[in-house]
């Protein structure tokens, strides 16, 4: 599918066929691609939990307010990052790159994030929401739609799927056929109101 439709074709569609499950290999395809997304000084920091075990599905439901594409949808992910990831070893995300490169931004990473608490979350929150797009716009190329949820209970979710330490939850994400399509988009903002030119006054 091209870009442009995928874009204008993606919805956050709510209902979604239980008994459809996503192939292993697509689930890889579709985590591969987002792979590909861009992170700051390619630190890849996202962490991505495929939630597979049905019990683990209902856990996660209760704590979603009951939402229930979180148990009917194909396949959920629990997009998640390690706030910490700039600095587990640096060079491994420069290991391809030019010497001169390598030096310079695995030098850089540290001083740019240490001690800086709120970037280092805005950071990770920049990076899965790159790749929850990526995401949903491969399951959207692949005939599958998506829902984006922060309707959960960070906490208890954190819980049930162990999420380690200096790591977060940005969102949860639903992915399968589905059986009632989106109802009409709410209305979009027009231009004017969202896009400034040089100031915002
Ligand atoms: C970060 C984020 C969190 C969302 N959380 C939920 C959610 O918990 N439950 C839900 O039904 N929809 C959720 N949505 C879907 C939005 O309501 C939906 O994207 C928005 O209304 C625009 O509709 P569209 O995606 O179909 O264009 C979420 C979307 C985003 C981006």
């Amino acid at each position: 599918m091209d870009t442009f439709e995928a874009i204008k074709q993606r919805r956050a569609v709510k209902h979604y066929d239980p008994n459809h499950k996503l192939t292993d290999d697509e689930v890889n395809k579709m985590l591969s691609l987002a792979v590909l997304s861009p992170t700051s000084f390619n630190m890849q920091n996202w962490r991505f939990v495929v939630i597979k075990d049905s019990e683990i599905r209902k856990q996660i439901r209760a704590a979603a307010w009951d939402q229930a594409q979180v148990t009917d949808a194909s396949v959920l992910i629990v997009i998640c990052a390690d706030l910490k990831a700039w600095k587990d070893n640096p060079g491994q995300y420069w290991k391809d790159a030019p010497k001169e490169a390598q030096e310079f931004l695995v030098s850089a990473m540290g001083p740019f994030y240490d001690g800086k608490e709120e970037l280092q979350r805005d950071e990770a929150m920049r990076s899965c929401g790159i790749a929850s797009q990526t995401i949903m716009l491969t399951a959207k190329s692949m005939g599958y739609d998506s829902n984006p949820m922060i309707g959960f209970d960070p906490k208890k979710v954190a819980e049930i799927i162990k999420l380690p330490e200096n790591h977060v939850i940005s969102m949860l994400m639903a992915i399968g056929k589905q059986t009632k399509p989106a109802m009409p988009r709410g209305g979009q903002l027009p231009l004017d109101k969202v896009v400034f030119t040089d100031k915002f006054s």
